[in-house]
């Protein structure tokens, strides 16, 4: 079984979550059932992590109010994250 480890608790737009505190914010998002982290801006369609290494930019969010690659942020209690509206 999956030992998902101590948790705390973030600020995704307004309301708060419980994740993990290991990995990086798209992980512990992920794992906590939050795939969508921002919508296209062509199509409007749910964007979400991809390459969990910082490279294709499809997890950029605001984490505490600044642009950021969430696969590269650690998650910390009490952080807030914007994903920008549902798609
Ligand atoms: S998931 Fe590709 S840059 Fe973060």
């Amino acid at each position: 079984m999956h030992d998902a480890g101590p948790s705390i608790e973030l600020v995704l737009d307004g309301q708060p979550i419980r994740v993990s505190a290991r990995g990086s914010v798209a992980g512990a998002l992920l794992e906590a059932g939050v795939a969508w982290l921002r919508s296209s801006p062509r199509t409007h369609g749910p964007r979400g992590a991809f390459c969990f290494m910082g490279v294709c930019q499809e997890c950029a969010i605001l984490i505490d109010g600044r642009l950021q690659q969430a696969c590269l942020v650690t998650p910390r209690a009490g952080m807030t994250i914007e994903r920008g509206g549902a798609p």
